[in-house]
């Protein structure tokens, strides 16, 4: 049987979704020894910089016993041109599971089709599924469950965008997206999501009413040259105290990290008592735990639970 992989939300239903946020707040206050990944060691590539996600994966597989080894294309031979192909053949056969953060989706998705073991997506220029994974355990935790709720993303519509408009089809939210023109997620994937999803160009109509409401930076990792022109195309789009009064009384406000004060989000709001931006940055942590354990682990609860569904 070919391994299960973490690639996009195409690769979860929605109870095994559910379970592993379950699981994630679970292993949070999980008190003792667990190490269902005694002895097991994840690869992690990374081709852009990392502070969470290298961070919360190594951390997280030291916590259940295992190791987790940190290679990057400027010290092996993929930065010399091994094929991704041959790459994942050889290191599948080596370690137990593989995470990846790539400048293109299509690496992640050649490399999971040649891996024996598990590849998880660790952002790609297309998505971002672990983030999405702490930012629903993070709401879950402050306001319960997120279905029927009402989600506004401004700004981008880039990979964590992308992500937030496949977890609304598997989470049955409302997402209110509001981005400049030319700046929007690509259309297969709004088509996709159909009525659950919908585009707009004022943030403040976006705002209005909703309980949670997400940014990200203006220019991702690798648009670095285009700052200036985002800058311009995004005025208008902070997420600001004027803003988030629009929301509803008790909506949350998320931002995956880092963040760019003054730019996408005011100082206030981002340090201001609806922010739980660093309770979703330590979720990192716990939720991939779940999904390590979901995917490496000999037993797993969430894999258990879907069995039996
Ligand atoms: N949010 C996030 O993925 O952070 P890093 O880039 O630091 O991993
Ligand atoms: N959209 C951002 C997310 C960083 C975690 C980027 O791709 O750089």
């Amino acid at each position: 049987m070919p391994p299960r992989h973490l690639i996009t939300f195409a690769d979860l239903s929605s109870a095994e979704f559910r379970a592993l946020i379950r699981r994630a707040i679970e292993l949070k206050h999980l008190k003792g020894l667990y190490e269902p990944l005694k002895n097991k060691v994840l690869g992690m590539l990374f081709e852009k910089s990392s502070t969470r996600t290298r961070i919360s994966f190594e951390a997280g597989m030291a916590q259940f016993g295992g190791s987790a080894i940190f290679l990057s294309p400027r010290d092996t031979q993929l930065g010399r041109g091994e094929p991704i192909e041959d790459s994942a053949r050889v290191i599948s056969r080596m370690v137990d599971g593989i995470m990846l953060r790539t400048h293109t989706h299509r690496t992640v998705e050649i490399f999971a089709k040649h891996s024996r073991v598990p590849v998880i997506n660790g952002l790609t220029d297309r998505f971002h599924p672990c983030q999405l994974l702490a930012d629903i355990q993070t709401y879950f935790e402050h306001r319960g469950d997120i279905a029927g709720r009402t989600v506004a993303w401004i700004g981008d519509g880039n990979n964590m965008c992308q992500s937030y408009i496949e977890a609304a089809e598997l989470l049955d939210f409302k997402l209110s997206i509001a981005c400049p023109e030319g700046y929007e997620p690509e259309s297969a994937l709004l088509e996709k999501a159909g009525a659950r999803v919908e585009l707009l160009r004022d943030p403040a109509d976006a705002v209005r009413g909703a309980d949670l409401i997400v940014t990200d930076v203006w220019a991702s990792m690798g648009q670095e040259e285009e700052q200036a022109t985002r800058e311009s195309a995004f005025r208008g789009y902070q997420v600001n105290a004027n803003l988030m009064a629009l929301a509803a009384k008790d909506a949350l406000f998320m931002h995956c990290l880092p963040a760019h004060r003054g730019e996408e989000v005011s100082a206030e709001v981002l340090e201001g008592p609806q922010s739980v931006v660093w309770d979703e940055a330590e979720n990192r942590l716990h939720s991939q735990k779940a999904l390590l354990e979901f995917l490496l682990a000999e037993e797993s609860p969430v894999r258990a639970a879907s069995l039996s569904s």
